[in-house]
């Protein structure tokens, strides 16, 4: 099961075609995934990725289009990555809008690969989403090791575990095309016994949706019966 991939097109930066999704999902259930969360961005008020009701309606669309299109033995389910803006902590801004299908989870954007306008809300709405009775799927944590000219934050995935948060690791962070540092940030917190499921994150073009290569890697690190467990759905409960 692949908890984050941006199969939606034509809505953010992921899948840009309807041809580009089937794509991406005929190589997802071709590498072992049967059970994929389509999550577009929810980032307001940028770059037009924002939970307005015109563009709602714009994913449901394509995701029916592209669900319509799904390979024998892969389903498709909606969801979102949300990124931890004010607007999503405001008392009327409802987190279960964004849950990911069929499920009590939320899945929330982690770090950049620098610092931007998320982060000084992540650990607040990760409290949000727990004080609604949901509870929030942080992805990329490993990320934060490859900031440049700020101080580290070691600490920063303990943080968000210990605020409720369940962490989500990249494939692409743990094969090392994710940038510097993140594939050792990855291993350290593998190790540790934080990481509780990955994704693949697939955007397309260099960007797949898959997680076999990630989870024989994940494996290597913590054992094949512990690395399964981050890929099959137990994590929610599926
Ligand atoms: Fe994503």
């Amino acid at each position: 099961m692949d908890v984050h991939s941006h199969l939606v097109f034509g809505v953010d930066d992921g899948a840009q075609s309807l041809d580009d999704a089937v794509d991406l999902m005929t190589e997802a259930r071709a590498t072992g995934t049967r059970l994929v969360f389509a999550t577009p961005h929810i980032v307001p008020p940028y770059l037009q990725w924002d939970a307005s009701r015109a563009r709602l309606a714009r994913i449901q669309r394509n995701f029916a289009a592209l669900q319509a299109r799904a390979p024998a033995g892969l389903e498709v389910r909606l969801g979102f990555e949300v990124t931890a803006r004010p607007h999503r902590l405001r008392a009327d801004d409802d987190p279960g809008r964004f849950r990911l299908e069929g499920t009590e989870f939320v899945l929330m954007d982690g770090p950049q690969a620098g610092p931007w306008h998320g982060d000084s809300t992540m650990e607040r709405l990760v409290r949000r989403i727990r004080a609604e009775g949901l509870t929030p799927i942080l992805a990329h944590p490993e990320r934060r090791a490859s900031w440049r000219r700020e101080p580290p934050d070691p600490g920063f995935a303990e943080r968000m575990k210990n605020a409720g948060a369940l962490l989500q690791l990249d494939a692409s962070g743990l094969t090392g095309a994710d940038g510097p540092n993140t594939d050792v940030e990855a291993r350290r917190l593998l190790a540790a016994g934080l990481i509780d499921l990955i994704g693949s994150d697939g955007h397309g073009k260099r960007s797949p949706v898959r997680l076999d290569i990630a989870r024989d890697m994940a494996a290597a690190v913590i054992g094949e019966a512990a690395a399964t467990r981050l890929v099959d759905g137990s994590a929610l409960g599926l």
